[in-house]
């Protein structure tokens, strides 16, 4: 392990920390979409209006998609979903979720336990959204995963999500991948950003340890 200030805490998924993914999954149980993939939705929506249409469904892949709080809001909104977690008890409870049960049956919803340094995309997606997970692919893997992402979107097509940055406590864990500011901007450059939003504050895990958050919140456009 790389050695850590004594004030970092053990990200999540860590093989150390007591708290694991399904602790977290506990947490999160409730919890509304995250504002990146509603304001990702709203320019869909606004796009659509334009044409003359009353909003816009479309083919998404969620991907790091935890037990399914943006997914839950994709479906009930009439879009089509591929979710994807490297953690199969992320699918095992999203797959349980009473409000998915209609677009599983409907092949509406598919699942796929898949982790990000193996990822396989369909082509022509619509919406990548990826919520609070791309910081936890490690930092070799994270070019490979980008050009991934990026590729698999059709042109127009969107991508919302979160990187961390470079100040942020976890940091200091070399299989995290933290982004500076002009790094962020290097990445979105080639896109339209439509949002692109930093915070950087002390704060607390969702377990509840102190930690310095260092986040960039955004939504490009291909
Ligand atoms: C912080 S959670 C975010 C979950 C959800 N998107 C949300 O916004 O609440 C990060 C998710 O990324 C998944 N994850 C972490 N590392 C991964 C990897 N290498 N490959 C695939 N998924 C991974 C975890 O299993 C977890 O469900």
């Amino acid at each position: 392990m790389a050695n850590l200030p004594d004030a970092a805490p053990l990200p999540v998924g860590h093989a150390d920390n007591p708290h694991t993914w399904s602790d977290y999954y506990d947490l999160m149980q409730g919890r509304p979409p995250r504002e990146t993939l509603l304001r990702s939705l709203s320019l869909f929506d606004a796009e659509a209006e334009t044409a003359g249409l009353e909003r816009f469904t479309g083919f998404a892949v969620d991907i790091g998609c935890g037990e399914g709080r943006d997914t839950a809001e994709l479906v009930r909104r009439g879009w089509r979903v591929l979710a994807m977690d490297g953690e199969p008890e992320a699918i095992a409870r999203l797959q349980s979720r009473p409000e998915l049960q209609a677009a599983i049956a409907q092949n509406l919803l598919e699942t796929r336990e898949q982790r990000f340094e193996e990822l396989i995309l369909p082509e022509n997606l619509d919406l990548i959204n990826a919520s609070f997970c791309l910081p936890f692919c490690p930092p070799d893997e994270f070019p490979a995963l980008w050009q991934t992402l990026t590729h698999a979107l059709r042109p127009g097509g969107r991508m919302s999500g979160q990187l961390f940055g470079d100040r942020d406590s976890w940091a200091a864990y070399d299989r995290m991948t933290h982004h500076t500011r002009a790094q962020v901007e290097a990445l979105l450059q080639p896109f339209t950003i439509e949002m692109l939003e930093e915070e950087a504050h002390p704060g607390k895990t969702a377990t509840g340890e102190d930690k310095f958050w260092h986040i960039f919140h955004w939504v490009i456009r291909k």
